[in-house]
C-alpha cells in the first residue's frame, strides 16, 4: 500500500515515532482535539492515525466518553496502535476510500496526514461523506518550509548524507499549507464554518544527539540509515550538531514549528 502514501515508515520505526516525533506532534494534538468540541458518545475517527497519538488522547482531553476509531495506510503504524490501545477500532486502509458508510462519524480528527494523500481533494471529500450532518471536522498540516529553519538544517544533513530522495516526504510534508489551498480544499468538499488558523510552539529535546538518531529512526529514511557504518552515522550527526549550534540553550535542542490547523463543519 506504499504507493498510497508520500511517507511511509517500516521495521522499528513506529517505536521512534512514538518516542521522538510524539514530542514534536503532541504539544499540538490536545489543541486539536479540543477545536472539535466532541461530546459524550460521539463517534469519532483518527484519519492517518499512525500508531494513534490522537485517537488515543481524545477521550482523556475532552473528558469524554466517545467511540474511537482509527485508520491508516501503514500495516506497521497499525501494530503498534494495536499493542498501545487494544480497547480503540483500528482499520487498515486509505484516506481516499474510507471503508465505512456515510454519516459513520461525528467527528474526524486527521493531524499530519492531508498533506501526504496521493489525492487531498479525494481525501476531503471522504472525511465530509463519513461525517454526520452536523459532524466536526479538525485537522493540522505542517507551516511552509521556508518558515521551519530546523528542517531547513536537518535536510542539508540528508541531502549530504542519504542524497535528494531522501528529502521528499518532508518536501511533502511541508507542501500543503497556504489559507488558499486549505480553504479551498475544505470548501470544494463541502465543508462549511471553515476556519484556518496558523501557530507556532517550540517542541524541546534535552540531548541533541539522541533526538537525531532517534528522529531518523522515526522516519521514511531509517531503512537508509540503518545501512550506514557506524563512522557516517558519527559524521551525519557531527555535521548537523555543528549546523544547530543556534538552536541550542541550556535545556537541549529547540525546535521552533509552524502549524496549520483547520476546523469545519459538515
Ligand atoms: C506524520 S504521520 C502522522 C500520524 C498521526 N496522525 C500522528 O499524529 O502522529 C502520517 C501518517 O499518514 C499516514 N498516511 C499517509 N497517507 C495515507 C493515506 N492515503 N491513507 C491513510 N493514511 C495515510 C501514514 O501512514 C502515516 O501514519
Amino acid at each position: 500500500m506504499a504507493q498510497e502514501s508520500g511517507w511511509q515508515v517500516s521495521g522499528d520505526a513506529p517505536s521512534f515515532y512514538m518516542r521522538y516525533a510524539y514530542a514534536m506532534q503532541e504539544p499540538w494534538t490536545e489543541d486539536l482535539i479540543l477545536q472539535a468540541r466532541c461530546k459524550d458518545s460521539d463517534r469519532v475517527l483518527d484519519v492517518a492515525c499512525g500508531p494513534g497519538l490522537v485517537a488515543g488522547k481524545v477521550n482523556q482531553v475532552s473528558q469524554t466518553n466517545c467511540k474511537i476509531t482509527g485508520i491508516d495506510v501503514n500495516e506497521v503504524m497499525l501494530n503498534a496502535a494495536r499493542r498501545t490501545r487494544p480497547d480503540i477500532d483500528w482499520y487498515l486502509g486509505s484516506a481516499t476510500e474510507l471503508p465505512f458508510d456515510d454519516g459513520s462519524f461525528d467527528v474526524v480528527f486527521c493531524q499530519q496526514g492531508l498533506q501526504y494523500f496521493p489525492d487531498r481533494a479525494k481525501g476531503m471529500r471522504e472525511m465530509h461523506r463519513v461525517l454526520a450532518p452536523g459532524g466536526r471536522l479538525a485537522l493540522n498540516v505542517w507551516g511552509p518550509l521556508e518558515r521551519q529553519p530546523f528542517d531547513v538544517i536537518y535536510r542539508e544533513g540528508l541531502g549530504a548524507f542519504f542524497g535528494p530522495e531522501a528529502l521528499n516526504p518532508s518536501t511533502l510534508g511541508m507542501s500543503l499549507n497556504t489559507y488558499g489551498e486549505l480553504h479551498k480544499l475544505a470548501l470544494d468538499a463541502g465543508f462549511t464554518g471553515i476556519k484556518v488558523r496558523f501557530e507556532n510552539r517550540t517542541a524541546r529535546y534535552p540531548d541533541i544527539r539522541e533526538f537525531l538518531v532517534g528522529w531518523t529512526q522515526a522516519s521514511p529514511n531509517a531503512a537508509q540509515f540503518r545501512t550506514f557504518s557506524e563512522d557516517m552515522r558519527v559524521r551525519f550527526v557531527s555535521y548537523l550538531i555543528e549546523r544547530l549550534d543556534s538552536f541550542t540553550d541550556d535545556a537541549g535542542l529547540v525546535i521552533p514549528r509552524e502549524n496549520h490547523f483547520l476546523a469545519a463543519d459538515r
